[in-house]
């Protein structure tokens, strides 16, 4: 901008007090230009990113899916823990269960502390999961079931793998880097199990 360009650089005598002049009137118009902008942006509404222990739109999304995934693991998880014939599969999905849930507390709170509104957050594809899972049942219950718990952790792991990376809020990377584990081996359970059916 004009108004705020460097000062000139000092000039002889004579001609000092014109420069001190203009020099004072950049500077005021500087000052002015600079409250105009202060007020402008005083004038905007404080976005979720502005309140404190807030995080940043990619981070609270991030959040977002994951308590979207999480909702739909405990909800299949339910589903084996009920439906599964063989005792290991039935077990996996109690494990499943009592750690997802968990885990969604944890989510919970971490988004309550950040400012995340989870009140929209349910998953179209897992309700179809569950329902052509309802449809199966005894072995070909557990197979299905297995595949699902996969399918579901790989797009788990593939998304806390990016955030653990990306994250820039250093509760919600720390959350995610302590549950990778966890996730990967769930899915590798399931992987064992599906083998030994
Ligand atoms: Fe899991």
């Amino acid at each position: 901008m004009a108004a705020t360009h460097p000062r000139k650089p000092k000039q002889t005598k004579p001609k000092q007090n014109t420069t001190m002049k203009k020099n004072s009137i950049i500077r005021n118009a500087g000052k002015a230009i600079a409250l105009a902008a202060a007020a402008l942006f005083i004038a905007q509404p404080l976005s979720a990113a502005d309140k404190e222990g807030a995080v940043n739109m990619a981070d609270a999304n991030a959040i977002k899916k994951a308590a979207i995934q999480g909702k739909a693991e405990v909800k299949i998880a339910e589903l084996g823990a009920a439906k599964a014939e063989h005792a290991e599969v039935k077990a996996l999905a109690t494990k499943l269960v009592a750690h997802h849930t968990a885990m969604n507390t944890e989510i919970a709170a971490l988004a309550a502390a950040k400012g995340v509104d989870l009140t929209a957050a349910n998953d179209p594809d897992a309700e179809k999961t569950v329902m052509s899972l309802e449809k199966e049942s005894g072995k070909d219950f557990d197979k299905a079931f297995l595949n699902a718990v996969q399918e579901t952790h790989e797009e788990c792991i593939d998304a806390f793998e990016e955030q653990s990376k990306d994250a820039k809020d250093g509760e919600w990377k720390a959350w995610v880097d302590k549950s990778l584990p966890m996730v990967r081996a769930h899915h590798e359970a399931a992987e064992a199990l599906e083998e030994k059916l």
